[in-house]
């Protein structure tokens, strides 16, 4: 057996706990600041199997991750993909793992809910920008609003908490900040908001012109809600606060005005087996050949892993700054996982 008691630290001393898993990048919407409307795919062989899933992600629970977020594309659209949560839940039986979840588009929430929850899924994030049909079909260009309205009222009925992720988009969904936190209250869901970052080419869409500051949307939030700041932590990048008056809790994912890079917990698995060490930053490991070189034994894939996490960088460079768009990096959100 190779050394199960030395955690993966970085070369900045934070301790990596938190994968993020995309099971394919494939996605039944294509959200316009995430994809072009024409994407390609990657070829079905080029994905790890459901089984090469589980022994990747099996390593990195032995190695000290307690926390893991299936994440896509979408990754309900992966066919069996309940079966590796079902593999999974085994280590939430023996208390390796703290949290299984997933961050979702919501489209297949009504068939996949209640299994979810069966296998000991309890939260999860919901990606959600605009509560307006025709602005939901538009920003999506795929995306049907109801058919998400009936995957969230499946995943309340199941017992799921729920989070809405909302990207905070300029000129489209700014006058939908108070309907949107109201909506959230009244289901008792939490709600954050995310600055758009510039990752992949999106086609003729421009991201200045989609950037809206959450520093802005917090003083408009500010005019109408009396903001208490939290210190609690999820172990994500978000920060809460809570409205005095209603009592929910809303988050703030800042890549752009606040980095919070210093405080970073987690890397990211690709589809294909590349570990993502930042999200904002083109480096990466393969960990697919000494998984597939090795198949009965795990030293070759542990030590790419803790290769890969020694080379974890500080942080992104994303930057609107200087009115330009600064540290872009090539892929896609759905490569990654966000
Ligand atoms: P919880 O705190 O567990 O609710 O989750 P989370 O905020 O870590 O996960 P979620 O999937 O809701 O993440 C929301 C979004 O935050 C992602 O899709 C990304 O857009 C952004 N995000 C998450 N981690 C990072 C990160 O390390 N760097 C940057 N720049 N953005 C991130
Ligand atoms: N900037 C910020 N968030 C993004 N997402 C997708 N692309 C971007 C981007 N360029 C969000 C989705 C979803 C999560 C996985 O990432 O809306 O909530
Ligand atoms: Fe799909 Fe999510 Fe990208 Fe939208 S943001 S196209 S739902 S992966």
């Amino acid at each position: 057996m190779t050394d199960q008691t030395a955690p993966l630290i970085d070369p900045f001393q934070r301790a990596i706990d938190y994968l993020r898993v995309s099971v394919t990048d494939r996605c039944d919407f294509r959200c316009v600041y995430c994809m072009s409307e024409n994407m390609t795919f990657l070829p079905k062989k080029e994905l790890l199997t459901l089984e090469e899933l589980d022994r990747m992600c099996s390593n990195f629970v032995r190695l000290g991750v307690k926390k893991l977020r299936i994440t896509g594309g979408e990754p309900l659209v992966r066919r069996d993909i309940l079966t590796f949560f079902q593999n999974m839940s085994r280590h939430l039986v023996s208390g390796d793992l703290r949290e299984l979840t997933l961050t979702t588009n919501g489209s297949q929430l009504e068939k996949f809910a209640q299994p979810l929850y069966d296998v000991g899924v309890r939260r999860i994030n919901v990606s959600m920008d605009t509560l307006d049909e025709a602005k939901f079909a538009e920003i999506t260009r795929w995306g049907r609003l109801p058919q998400v309205m009936r995957g969230i009222d499946a995943a309340q009925n199941a017992g799921l908490r729920i989070k809405i992720n909302a990207v905070a988009l300029k000129g489209f969904n700014e006058d939908e900040l108070f309907p949107m936190v109201e909506w959230c209250a009244e289901r008792d869901m939490d709600l954050t908001f995310i600055e758009v970052m510039p990752m992949g080419d999106i086609g003729n869409e421009n991201r200045l012109d989609q950037y809206w500051k959450l520093s802005d949307l917090r003083a408009r939030l500010a005019e109408q809600y009396t903001l208490i700041d939290l210190a609690e932590r999820t172990g994500g990048p978000a920060r809460y606060v809570r409205l005095e008056e209603t009592g929910q809790k809303i988050g703030f994912i800042t890549p752009l005005t606040h980095n919070f890079c210093e405080s970073c917990n987690r890397v990211r698995l690709t589809c294909t087996g590349e570990l993502y060490m930042c999200l904002g930053q083109e480096d990466m490991a393969d960990l697919r050949a000494p998984l597939r070189d090795f198949p009965e034994d795990d030293r070759a894939l542990e030590n790419a892993i803790r290769a890969a996490i020694a080379l974890k960088p500080k942080g992104h460079d994303f930057d609107y700054s200087r009115q330009r768009v600064d540290g872009q990096v090539s892929r896609h959100m759905s490569h990654t996982g966000g």
